[in-house]
C-alpha cells in the first residue's frame, strides 16, 4: 500500500527515473562509474550537511532519494547544476550526484527513504 516497487533494469546507467511515492516524487539513480568515484571521495568538511556517500547509499550503483528540494520543497532537475547530481531552479540549489546540497538555499540534503533490496533487479521503498 505505501510501498513502491521498482524494476531496476528499467534504468539505464546515468539516468534518474522519478515515480510517484506517498504523493511525494522519488528519484531512483544509476550512477555512473565516474559518479560513484566523485561521490566517495567528496571531502566531508565541504559539506553543509556532512554525510559521507556511504550514509546515503546501500548499493553505490544506486541513489535512491526523495525528490523534494529541502529548501521550500520544489522539485529538483535531475543531471544539473554545478555538481551534476540535481538542480533546483525555484531558487538555486545544487545537489550532488548523491543527493547531497552543495550550493544554494537549501540546508539539508535530499532525503533517503528506508528501502531494501530483495533481489539484484528489485528496490522497494517504503
Ligand atoms: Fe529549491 Fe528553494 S525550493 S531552492
Amino acid at each position: 500500500l505505501s510501498k513502491i516497487e521498482v524494476k531496476l533494469s528499467d534504468i539505464p546507467e546515468g539516468k534518474n527515473m522519478t515515480f510517484k511515492w506517498r504523493g511525494k516524487p522519488l528519484f531512483v539513480r544509476h550512477r555512473t562509474e565516474k559518479e560513484i568515484a566523485t561521490e566517495a571521495d567528496v571531502n566531508l568538511s565541504e559539506l553543509r550537511d556532512p554525510q559521507h556517500d556511504k550514509e546515503r547509499v546501500q548499493n553505490p550503483t544506486w541513489v535512491i532519494v526523495i525528490g523534494v528540494c529541502t529548501h521550500l520543497g520544489c522539485v529538483p532537475i535531475a543531471n544539473a547544476g554545478d555538481y551534476g547530481g540535481y538542480y533546483c531552479p525555484c531558487h538555486g540549489s545544487h545537489y550532488d550526484a548523491s543527493g547531497r546540497i552543495r550550493k544554494g538555499p537549501a540546508p539539508l540534503n535530499l532525503e533517503v527513504p528506508f528501502y531494501e533490496f530483495p533481489d539484484d533487479d528489485t528496490v522497494i521503498v517504503g
